[in-house]
């Protein structure tokens, strides 16, 4: 099982599903975490729950000053970073043809512009430490396009694998490597705005015939930002179910 003692994480989007599975993980394991949200009382209830090095830090995600500043107190209550799990995401159901400006800004800001703009903060800072690891949470929408009503989330998933590998290759010779994490379909608030119709038509395409549970996924996605994995950069982990084999 791969420790993170000491290490200092920080995770967006940790106040539910994947991101809060993911926390209570990574607490087990003895990581300092820097736990992320826009849900303050949330994120501030489980900071509390799993007491010793977690702490809760309120941020709107789509703002860069935000981003910004919140990284200048993470650093000044932990001294650095060591990991960078980008988590946080929305997913509104929206047809193409109804798709406003605001809504593209919106979803392009909360979930692609704040993954670039958080890993640019924590780059400077990772370098000093003589390294790091960063991890981009997508979709496998963003590689073969989502199912109900989601073109502009597909479209933020699927700019995250592009820059991810960009951004890998200017900052590998700093021991700073980047991946992307693709997971399988879970449960949790992201989907529900689908209907059990939906949710069924989505299930049937996945050939190990089942969702994802937010807990193994934590597993996987723990992996992917372990020192254990080691020998890779700018690559996507799919752990999505076969849906996409390659
Ligand atoms: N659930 C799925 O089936 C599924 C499938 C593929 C990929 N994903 C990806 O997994 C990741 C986690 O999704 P989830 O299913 O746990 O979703 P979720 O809705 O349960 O959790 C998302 C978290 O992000 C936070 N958040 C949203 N907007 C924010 C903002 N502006 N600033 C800060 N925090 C914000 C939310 O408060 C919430 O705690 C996302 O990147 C999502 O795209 C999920």
């Amino acid at each position: 099982m791969t420790r993170f003692d000491g290490k200092v994480v920080v995770l967006t989007g940790a106040a539910r599903g994947l991101g809060q599975a993911t926390a209570r993980l990574l607490a087990d394991r003895g990581a300092c975490l820097a736990l992320v949200d826009i849900r303050r009382e949330e994120v501030e209830t489980l900071a509390t729950q799993l007491g010793g090095s977690a702490r809760a830090f309120y941020a709107d995600l789509a703002q860069v000053a935000d981003i910004r500043a919140l990284v200048g107190e993470i650093v000044e209550h932990f001294g650095g970073v060591d990991v960078l799990i980008n988590n946080a995401a929305v997913c509104p159901r929206i047809p193409f043809e109804a798709s406003t400006e605001r809504d593209w800004e919106r979803l392009m800001s909360v979930n692609a512009k704040s993954q670039f703009f958080l890993m640019q903060a924590v780059c400077p800072i990772m370098r000093e430490r003589g390294g790091g690891r960063i991890v981009n949470v997508i979709s496998a929408s963003g590689q073969f396009g989502a199912v109900a009503n989601a073109s502009i989330y597909s479209g933020t998933k699927g700019a995250i694998v592009a820059f991810s590998k960009s951004v890998a290759r200017e900052v590998v010779a700093d021991g700073i490597v980047v991946n992307c994490f693709s997971p399988g379909t879970m449960r949790t608030d992201l989907i529900t705005n689908l209907s059990d119709e939906q949710q069924e038509q989505v299930r049937q395409m996945i050939p190990l015939g089942r969702f994802a549970t937010a807990e193994e996924m934590a597993v996987n996605l723990a992996f992917v930002a372990s020192d254990e994995c080691a020998f890779t950069t700018g690559a996507t982990f799919d752990f999505i179910g076969g849906v996409l084999m390659r």
